[in-house]
């Protein structure tokens, strides 16, 4: 039974040179035969798969191309195929250079309850290093605008670990952060992958990098300056001000919960299996709207040891972490007493362990 169900939005106005999601800049095919291909996959899963949605999410490329209206007829059509009774979270991400007040009031009024900003940082500086198209001026402007819209659900994306990032530039973007409505804070470390622009600036020793020294060091400074605004980890990037900001629908990710993914590019999982959505637009339109089949792409088949080893990996994310025994017996007691924290039956990383998971995963599983 899907519990989440995620729609990707892979249109944006510019490719940003950091990124490997799935979007394009030329529009293959309008909005709103997009929506109507996305409405038939729906269709089509709803004839095998029972549903009890808790969360919708829209992500991307860049949600908030699309006007609010067009999320309206979606959400009328939606009501058609599934009950939408027991949805508790409905997210958009929205880029820092759209969306009105009025937009806002709309998407309210449609029944999103959560905004997720890309603001990436609030220092023009480093958004020029980063390739973005908007200034700190435009994030501020539209954390502002979602808030006079009516949403307090308010999530801001940030990226640390850029190339020549200080401490104290990091801890300006959170003096900027503090003056925000938001209450929920995604801090991801910059990731450099294989095929974008920022992989090759890096192959060229065009991309100074901080090294690992620099990066613990950042990441003391992050934890600090959250722990002062209040904001609570409860995943190794994401930070809440309350429990109940948290976000629902990646909680769902994390507990290997099944989602339901669609758009071009989406991935789901089932509970037994993931598959992924062909990374094709035109394509995609086309077999749901002329052939009437899903535009599966990848499909991977769980066994029992991948499902384990997956729900390690993706439950170490989490403060909550995983039971013990999956733990215990596994790495060495001197490794367990340095990284983690045990939590009656429980057991997740520290705040050492979170900042080598990687290296401790390795060894786990
Ligand atoms: C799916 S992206 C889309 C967000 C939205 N289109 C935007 O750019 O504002 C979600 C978030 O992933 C993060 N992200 C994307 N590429 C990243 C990278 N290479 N390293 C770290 N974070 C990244 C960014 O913080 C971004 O806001
Ligand atoms: S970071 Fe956002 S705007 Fe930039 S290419 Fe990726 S999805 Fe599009």
């Amino acid at each position: 039974m899907f519990k989440g169900l995620y729609i990707h939005i892979p249109f944006c106005s510019q490719k940003c040179p950091y990124c490997d999601f799935f979007s394009v800049t030329s529009r293959e095919i309008d909005s709103e035969t997009y929506f109507r291909a996305l409405l038939e996959e729906i269709k089509i899963y709803s004839n095998f798969y029972s549903f009890s949605l808790q969360t919708v999410y829209f992500g991307g490329g860049t949600p908030s191309l699309i006007l609010p209206h067009l999320y309206e007829s979606f959400f009328n059509e939606l009501g058609k195929l599934l009950d939408l009774s027991s949805l508790k979270e409905v997210t958009i991400e929205v880029n820092p250079e759209s969306y009105t007040v009025e937009d806002f009031k709309q998407l309210r009024e449609i029944g999103f309850t959560r905004v997720s900003v890309g603001v990436q940082s609030f220092l023009d500086e480093n958004l020029g290093k980063l390739g973005r198209n908007h200034t700190s001026q435009h994030s501020l402007k539209i954390l502002e605008n979602a808030h006079k819209g009516g949403f307090e659900n308010i999530s801001v994306d940030l990226i640390w670990g850029l190339p020549g990032q200080t401490e104290e530039q990091l801890r300006k973007e959170f003096e900027t952060l503090k003056q925000t409505p938001a209450v929920h804070l995604s801090a991801y470390l910059l990731t450099v992958y294989d095929e974008t622009p920022f992989a090759l600036l890096l192959k060229e020793g065009k991309l100074d990098l901080p090294s690992q020294e620099r990066i613990e060091a950042l990441y003391e400074t992050l934890l600090e300056e959250t722990e002062k605004l209040n904001f609570k980890r409860y995943e190794i990037s994401n930070f809440s001000k309350r429990e109940k900001f948290k976000s629902r629908h990646n909680l769902l990710y994390w507990k290997m919960e099944p989602f339901l993914g669609i758009g071009a590019g989406a991935w789901s999982f089932d509970g037994t299996k993931r598959w992924a959505n062909i990374k094709n637009i035109k394509l995609y339109g086309e077999k749901l709207l002329k052939e009437k089949i899903p535009p599966v792409g990848d499909v991977i088949n769980l066994t029992e040891k991948d499902f384990k080893k997956e729900a390690i990996i993706l439950g170490l994310r989490t403060t909550e972490g995983i039971p013990l025994d999956w733990v215990k017996g596994r790495l060495p007691e001197e490794i367990i007493r340095e990284f983690f924290v045990q939590k009656g039956e429980k057991i997740a990383f520290n705040k050492r362990g979170f900042l080598v998971s990687n290296t401790l995963l390795s060894m786990l599983v």
